[in-house]
Order: structure tokens, then C-alpha cells, then sequence
């Protein structure tokens, strides 16, 4: 066992109470951080000087004792490193510009200007110095698919159409975006666990809308490819996967993929994904919209969630990142119900 109860779960143990983090754990539901992010001026300058971004990181820590602080960035910073512009339009959410599409492949990098991602290995490296040594502290990246859909797309969209679209028509060209993807994901990855991160997890937002074949080839085989290698360097590298919206292609992720832990969104089939928990560690599962409902609701929310995964390796969290509305007196709610407090 270590010092850290996050990192005994994901070597297997099961620890009780369950630690417990949630995914987007600094952003706007906190007054503090809306306080940083407009000294910051923009979201993009927030995630690139690190002496901001470690304050927001450290922030639900300390008013929560949250078992983890996840680093603060963004997974498009990879597209970013690629030459693509980021910005953030108000109430709009993210812009990249030019799309990718097989009509401007070439004008893509070849490999990511690593140079553009140093702040961000600060930004770890000073929370390092600054957490206890029961919290373990998470980097992340986005999967190769789901940061495609955004490269693609030039932001978000209803249905990832454009990356969909892109991979039926040129799907040798959209295997060299994943490709391009892969490697700059190595690399940051490789860089986030020198500067001092315990585990990484690794987002696939978009996972649940492909089809199987589809899944496998866009989301299971890139994802296995960026764990093989980041192990090439970091052989005992910790991580886990979110493949959100899976359903019932989670098994055959988890067979393929080697992560330590499964992170489940709300929708799952908490039986069949008890099953996957006698394999491997479990984290999540928690509506957000339970979360910010709070009263009766959120506790007999958590109770379930409890009931199926703590009686074996399990991390508590959120199905995805907490909604930008709920009340702080809600995550204390939770905290509380899941601590026995
Ligand atoms: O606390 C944490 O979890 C760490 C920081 C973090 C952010 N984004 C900060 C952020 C993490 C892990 C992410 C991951 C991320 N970013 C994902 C994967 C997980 C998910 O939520 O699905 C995706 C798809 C993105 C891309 C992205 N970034 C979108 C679609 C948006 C706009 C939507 C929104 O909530 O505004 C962002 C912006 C963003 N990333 C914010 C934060 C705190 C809000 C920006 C702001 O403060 O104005």
C-alpha cells in the first residue's frame, strides 16, 4: 500500500471509504475559480501560465480534501501543439481553426510543437510541491477520437459529424489524423508523468457514438497505442480510461486496452459492469444531473452507486464533469454521504 488511497485502488485494492475526485473539479461552479479565470482574461492564457492554473487545480482540494487534484488544462492543447488556433468563445465553447478535413491534411504537423506544452508540465510541477501526500495528483489527455472530432469539427458538435463524416470518406487520411494524434498524445502523456504526475486519465467523450467495428478501430486500437508506448518510457505508468457512452463495447475495451482503471458514465448496466469490477477497478457512475438535484435524490443517487462498486476496487466520481450550476452545498452533500459523515 502507498500513502496514496487513489493509488491503491488503482493497483487493485479496494479501500473504504472509496476516494473520491470529480471530473471537471475546478471550473465555474467555484467563486474562485471564476475569479482567477477573469484575471486570467481568456480560458487559453488560464491553462498556459502555470501559477494560475495551479491555484485553480489546487482550489477544489483545499475547500473539498478531494483524494485527487487533476491537473488544470485542456484536452485541445494537442490540436493546439498541432498548429491549430484555440480559442474560447463565451457561452460558445471552443473554436479550432482551420478544420481538418482530407482537403488540408498536409497543412497538419507532422508532430506536436512539444515547446507549446512546457507550461503545462509546470503547472504540475508546482502543484507537486504544494498537495499533501495522500492526494495523488491525475494529468489527463483526450483520446485520439475524440480530440479528432474537435480538430475536425473546428469545435463542438451535436454529432460529430464532421470526424464521422471524414473517416467514412477518407478513412486513410483520418487513420493519419488519429496517427498525428497518437504520437503528440505520447509524448504530452510521457511529459505529464516526468513532471510528477501519479496517473493519467485518458477522456473519450465521444466514444459512444460509433459503431462497434468503428469503436475498435478509432477508439480501442489508438487508445491501447498511446498506452504501449507511454509505458515504453514510463513502464509502471497508472491510467485510466473514460470511453464515455460505451456501453456494451466496455468489455471488449477493457480486454484490449490496458488501463487500471474503468471510468463508467451514469448509463451503464451497473450489473454488467460489476462483472468488468471482478477484473479491474472502477471509478465513477454518478449522474451529474443527480448531483446538481441534491436532497433525497443525490443521496439515494450515491447510495446506488455505493451499494454496486464499494464492495470491491472502487473510486468514486462523477458519469462526466460536474455541470456548471450545482451548488457547492451539493458536493458537500455528496462528500459527506460517501465519507459516512
Ligand atoms: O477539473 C478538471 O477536470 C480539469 C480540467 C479539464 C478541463 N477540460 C477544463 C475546462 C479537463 C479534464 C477537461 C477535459 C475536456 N475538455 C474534455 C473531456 C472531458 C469532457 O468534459 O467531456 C473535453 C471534451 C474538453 C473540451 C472543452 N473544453 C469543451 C467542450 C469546453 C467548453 C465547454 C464548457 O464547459 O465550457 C472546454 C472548456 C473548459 N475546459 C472549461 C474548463 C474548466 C470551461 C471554460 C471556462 O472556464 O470558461
Amino acid at each position: 500500500m502507498t500513502l496514496k488511497p487513489l493509488i491503491d485502488v488503482l493497483a487493485g485494492h479496494r479501500v473504504s471509504p472509496p476516494p473520491v475526485w470529480m471530473m471537471r473539479q475546478a471550473g465555474r461552479y467555484l467563486a474562485e475559480y471564476r475569479k482567477v479565470r477573469e484575471e486570467a482574461g481568456s480560458f487559453l492564457n488560464l491553462c498556459l501560465n502555470p501559477k494560475l492554473a495551479a491555484e485553480v487545480t489546487l482550489q477544489p482540494v483545499r475547500r473539498f480534501g478531494f483524494d485527487a487534484a487533476i491537473l488544470f488544462a485542456d484536452i485541445l492543447l494537442i490540436p493546439y501543439a498541432l498548429g491549430q488556433t484555440l480559442t474560447f468563445v463565451e457561452g460558445e465553447g471552443p473554436r479550432l481553426t482551420p478544420r481538418i478535413g482530407p482537403e488540408n491534411l498536409e497543412t497538419l504537423r507532422d508532430s506536436a510543437e512539444i515547446g507549446r506544452l512546457t507550461p503545462i508540465f509546470e503547472t504540475i510541477r508546482l502543484v507537486r510541491g504544494q498537495i499533501g501526500p495522500a492526494v495523488a495528483l491525475l494529468g489527463f489527455c483526450g483520446a485520439p477520437w475524440t480530440v479528432a472530432t474537435y480538430m475536425a469539427g473546428g469545435g463542438g458538435s451535436p454529432d460529430q459529424a464532421a470526424a464521422r463524416l471524414f473517416a467514412y470518406r477518407d478513412p486513410r487520411g483520418f487513420a493519419r489524423l488519429i496517427d498525428v494524434v497518437v504520437q503528440a498524445s505520447v509524448d504530452y502523456v510521457v511529459g505529464q508523468f516526468r513532471a510528477g504526475a501519479d496517473a493519467v486519465q485518458i477522456f473519450d467523450t465521444w466514444s459512444g457514438v460509433l459503431s462497434p467495428e468503428q469503436f475498435e478501430q478509432w477508439c480501442i486500437a489508438p487508445t491501447a497505442q498511446i498506452i504501449a508506448q507511454v509505458r515504453n518510457q514510463v513502464p509502471e505508468a497508472k491510467i485510466i480510461g473514460f470511453p464515455r457512452g460505451a456501453g456494451t463495447s466496455l468489455r471488449r475495451y477493457v480486454e484490449q486496452v490496458a488501463i487500471n482503471a474503468l471510468s463508467l458514465d451514469w448509463t451503464v448496466d451497473r450489473a454488467y459492469a460489476r462483472d468488468i469490477q471482478s477484473h479491474i477497478p472502477i471509478q465513477g457512475n454518478l449522474d451529474p444531473h443527480a448531483l446538481l438535484a441534491g436532497g433525497p435524490a443525490l443521496d439515494r443517487a450515491v447510495d446506488a452507486v455505493l451499494e454496486a462498486f464499494a464492495g470491491g476496487p472502487f473510486i468514486f466520481n462523477l458519469g462526466h464533469g460536474i455541470l456548471p450550476e450545482t451548488p457547492t452545498s451539493h458536493v458537500e452533500q455528496m462528500l459527506a454521504r460517501v465519507r459516512g459523515g
